[in-house]
């Protein structure tokens, strides 16, 4: 019997006393066709990570289970001839983390289809500094920034601390843009305005806003991370030819609009969804990230930890008390 290689993985089972995560060893299978073993050397904690390792079933349907929608690392070996062993890669997205076991391993198995090719000038780490969260923001930043210049107006960042939120803010604030941070946390309004946010609008005052239609032009343009009435009112606050991109639905999934701020005012809105974007526009949102958009020394933005500290981090994200991203040393 030949015994097979075993790796450290942060493993979540459903046992009597509900989901327990801790560090295994675990075999290391054989690859399929078109599948590349990647060993791991980032992989970054996002709010589906700390769903899927708390039991999440809309998430992960399967337990045991490996947590961790991105990973960035070296090809080891290669089923496919795309991509050639040695060569450093990000891989994100799909079904990464959700229910094929994910980055928080020190190896990674998945499909060629799923892997990018690192750009060279950015590193493993840098890479899941931005993570999922960073090429989300640049999904985002693509959609608005399409049409909408430095001098046409405000941006509104919703979520504003948050994963996206920060990164949004950092990079749109490199291209010259003006923007209103929407954040529910008072204590952070200095690192805010220390990433590049112009003003803040604090989550109740936008709340706030009257209950009509239409209201006064505030943006020419928004990320939003939240949805719910804050999306609403953003919508309704967005001057006439406006973009809007809606990723996420931190506060709420509901949305209750009129269609008067895109028949009146020919605001869009546009919807991002990072887990399909198709590949080719992927690798042209990570060059941005590794090139033109590239946010100087950003790994410095975010706590390091071991696979042994994720349970204390995942329960701070849960609780909405997480103040910096996280990246995963494997
Ligand atoms: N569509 C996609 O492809 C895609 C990809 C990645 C993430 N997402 C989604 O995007 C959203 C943000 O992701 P993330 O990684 O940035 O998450 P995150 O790091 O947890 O940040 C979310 C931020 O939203 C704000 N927030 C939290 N609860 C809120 C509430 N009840 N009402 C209003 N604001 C609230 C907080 O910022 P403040 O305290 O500063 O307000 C928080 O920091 C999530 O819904 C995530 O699932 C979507």
């Amino acid at each position: 019997m030949t015994t097979r290689k075993t790796f450290r993985a942060f493993r979540t089972e459903e046992t009597e006393n509900g989901f327990i995560s801790s560090v295994k060893e675990i075999e290391l299978r054989d690859l399929n066709e078109n599948e590349v073993l990647i060993k791991a050397e980032y992989s970054s904690l996002n709010y589906k990570d700390a769903l899927s390792a708390s039991g999440n079933k809309g998430v992960t349907r399967n337990y045991p289970h490996t947590a961790g929608i991105d990973v960035a690392g070296t090809i080891e070996s290669s089923n496919s001839e795309k991509l050639n062993t040695g060569e450093k890669v990000i891989a994100t997205s799909y079904d990464l983390g959700m229910n094929t076991d994910g980055g928080f391993a020190e190896y990674v198995i998945v499909p060629s289809d799923w892997v990018v090719k690192l750009p060279k000038n950015l590193s493993t780490k840098e890479a899941m500094a931005y993570g999922t969260a960073g090429l989300t923001a640049a999904i985002c930043i693509q959609k608005i920034t399409r049409t909408i210049k430095p001098e046409d107006g405000k941006i509104a960042i919703s979520g504003a601390t948050g994963g996206v939120g920060s990164l949004a803010i950092s990079i749109l604030s490199k291209l010259n843009y003006k923007l209103v941070a929407i954040s529910g946390k008072e204590s952070e309004y200095e690192y805010l305005h220390k990433l590049g946010a112009n003003e803040i609008l604090s989550r109740q005052e936008i709340e706030a806003f009257a209950n009509k239609p239409l209201l006064k032009p505030l943006f020419i343009g928004a990320v939003d991370a939240v949805g719910g009435s804050i999306l609403e009112n953003i919508i309704k606050s967005t001057d006439a030819n406006g973009v809007v991109s809606c990723c996420g639905n931190a506060a709420s999934f509901n949305l209750s609009l009129t269609v008067f701020p895109f028949i009146l005012r020919g605001v869009s809105l546009m919807g991002v969804d990072s887990q399909n974007y198709p590949m080719q526009e992927r690798q042209k949102a990570w060059d941005l990230l590794a090139y033109e958009w590239k946010i100087n020394q950003i790994a410095d933005f975010c706590d390091e930890i071991k696979l042994e500290d994720l349970n204390e981090k995942i329960k701070l994200m849960l609780d909405g008390k997480l103040k910096r991203r996280v990246i995963v040393k494997l």
